[in-house]
């Protein structure tokens, strides 16, 4: 389904791509021909997934960056130019991965850890976002925005316990939204994908308190299974693809069916043993 160099040519800016799905969308889409520039935290996984990259024969670069700081994503524009010898690095594409979350009361949490999490997604995605589209339109080049989000944000409804994320993933998805439209006359697409569980180390030791609950939240899922890496790379590759030229201001979820058993009433009539169902149906034929 994806020919070999379905992103060549392009240069793809993955915050957070050091780690995580970061890193496993930025090795996908250097297997499809793109060059990468990675932006995060933490040099030492930077540095790591950028040696990943270049082992397999793609242009990759990276620049330490924290997205809250909108001077230090100016900066690491500027190391991505230097790095690939072009504007603001030739980067035609950003995808708005870095994200911060975990679980908690939200009567315990202090004001800087709803600033904390709400700087990192909502502020850090608009900085990012802001920073390359006006590079863009003042250079009348088309671009292309990905940002992650999340079923709770997709779906509207939030969710409990982890209240600045669900916050803060709303406003990047009216963003998204209100930007499509904003940006489509200057050939700037923007999409978002809302990932249900997907096991990183980052997101499981912030939201996974325990293995048992690790178990419940895997039987509670209606496939029994959290998602895979290259699941949700996929699905961002297309999205970034010529293949997906009209597709502006959506959001795809990506959670195997995940938020929609909790939407609908009778769905935990999925885990019904057979032997139930046998009873209930004798009954009725009575
Ligand atoms: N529960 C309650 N409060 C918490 C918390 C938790 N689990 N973790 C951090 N905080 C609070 C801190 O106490 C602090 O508030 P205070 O100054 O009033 O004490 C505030 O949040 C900021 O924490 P700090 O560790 O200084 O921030 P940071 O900028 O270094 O880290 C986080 C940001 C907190 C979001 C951190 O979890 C992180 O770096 N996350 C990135 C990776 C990630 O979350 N991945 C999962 C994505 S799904």
């Amino acid at each position: 389904m994806f020919e070999k160099d379905l992103l060549k040519g392009r240069t793809i800016l993955i915050t957070g791509g050091g780690t995580g799905l970061g890193r496993s969308m930025a090795l996908r889409f250097a297997d499809l021909g793109a060059s990468l520039f990675l932006m995060g935290r933490r040099e030492d996984p930077l540095k790591q997934t950028t040696a990943d990259i270049r082992a397999k024969g793609a242009r990759a670069g990276y620049a330490c960056a924290d997205v809250r700081d909108f001077a230090a994503v100016e900066s690491a524009l500027a190391a991505a130019e230097k790095e690939f010898d072009a504007p603001f690095g030739g980067i035609d594409t950003l995808v708005n991965n870095a994200a911060g979350n975990f679980l908690a009361r939200t009567e315990k949490l202090s004001p800087n850890a709803f600033n904390a999490v709400v700087g990192i997604v909502l502020q850090g995605t608009f900085h990012c976002t802001l920073a390359l589209g006006r590079r863009w339109i003042a250079a009348k080049q088309p671009g292309n925005v990905l940002s992650i989000t999340t079923t709770y944000a997709a779906a509207n409804c939030g969710s409990g316990f982890v209240v600045p994320s669900a916050c803060a993933k709303a406003g990047v998805l009216a963003m998204t939204r209100s930007l499509a439209v904003e940006w489509a006359r200057h050939r700037i697409r923007l999409n978002a994908i809302a990932p249900g569980p997907f096991p990183t180390e980052g997101a499981w030791s912030r939201l996974m308190p325990s293995t048992d609950f690790e178990q419940r939240a895997k039987n509670y899922h209606p496939m029994k299974r959290f998602g895979r890496h290259e699941e949700l790379a996929n699905l961002a590759a297309y999205l970034l693809s010529p293949q997906a030229e009209y597709v502006n201001g959506e959001c795809v979820v990506i959670d195997g069916g995940l938020w929609l058993r909790g939407a609908g009433e009778f769905n935990d009539a999925i885990d019904f043993p057979d032997a139930m169902w046998d009873a209930f149906e004798q009954e009725r034929e009575k």
